[in-house]
């Protein structure tokens, strides 16, 4: 089966996908996408993708082009027309095709674009061994709770990470924590999960909401509150958390060990409850 993409209300295989050069998203990174990651078919925690959506679109002032339902419809349509059960589905949703104008264009349609890639999940290796990973100052914009497509400060960070042979860069602003590249971040100290609060600095992870229920529902300490430079260095534990990432520990940062250089006995025990917690929803779902 080869991949078949979505493009402004029509299915089609991705090389016959196009758009205008002055699509806004390709000109200005005028919009915002979502990755929504797929278990035997089902996609995972879809109303809170969706929301985010919303949250995201209203923070750029652009009308939802679908409704939930419609959105729904068209997830479940793409995860059918692709091979494999666990898939991660990406779309998103452009200001369209205008003159090149800073300002908004009146009256143009937006541009809606979805696809479906295999969902790569961390190997057992890498979750019995932790991850490497590098810190950097974070410079990117103050609205970092829209999941918006200008994504190039994101991009320059991981890429730092990639050239240092680590998983993720790990971002401080103003001696705090917000989080990382492309993933939500979570210390241990003194057998408390520490989690930086959901603020404009920080996308709402969908993955970070799992696991604090998780912690909730399962007696392990947490504290939501700002974390600094300081305590993330000295932490006993670092965790990264994302839809393809689920949930990893860190192992060494800058070069050094966290804690014990291995995943801490927090990591031990929620990454076993987020496995079961994602079996469980599947099985609910079926
Ligand atoms: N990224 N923070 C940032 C900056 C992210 O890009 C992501 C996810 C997260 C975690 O969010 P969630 O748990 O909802 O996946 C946090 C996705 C996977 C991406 O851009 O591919």
């Amino acid at each position: 089966m080869s991949e078949i993409v979505y493009l402004n209300g029509e299915f089609m295989p991705l090389e016959k996908a196009h758009i205008p050069v002055l699509d806004r998203g390709f000109i200005f990174g005028d919009g915002v996408y979502e990755v929504v990651p797929v278990y035997s078919r089902h996609p995972f925690r879809l109303p809170e993708h969706l929301k985010r959506l919303q949250h995201s679109l209203d923070g750029i002032r652009l009308a939802n082009p679908m409704s939930d339902t419609e959105w729904t419809r068209l997830i479940h349509d793409i995860i059918a027309r692709n091979a494999g059960d666990d898939q991660s589905v990406y779309f998103q949703v452009t200001r369209g095709v205008a003159k090149r104008d800073h300002a908004f264009p009146k009256n143009t349609k937006p541009t809606v674009f979805m696809m479906s890639n295999p969902l790569v999940t961390p190997a057992q290796a890498l979750v019995d061994s932790g991850v490497h990973c590098i810190t950097a100052t974070d410079y990117r914009w103050l609205k970092c709770d829209v999941k918006s497509v200008s994504l190039l400060g994101n991009c320059l960070l991981r890429q730092a990470a990639v050239d240092a042979d680590a998983v993720e860069a790990v971002l401080f602003r103003d001696g705090y924590l917000t989080e990382a590249s492309a993933s939500n971040v979570f210390v241990v100290k003194n057998g408390v999960v520490l989690a930086p609060p959901k603020n404009h600095l920080v996308l709402p992870g969908i993955t970070y909401d799992v696991v604090l229920e998780l912690a909730a529902a399962n007696g392990i300490p947490l504290e939501v509150r700002e974390v600094s430079e300081q305590e993330v260095r000295t932490a006993d534990e670092i965790w990264v958390t994302s839809s393809t990432k689920e949930v990893l520990a860190v192992a060494t940062l800058d070069e050094r060990p966290v804690g014990s250089g291995k995943p801490g006995p927090l990591f031990r025990k929620i990454h076993p409850l987020y496995q079961d917690f994602k079996r469980k929803v599947m099985r609910q779902a079926a």
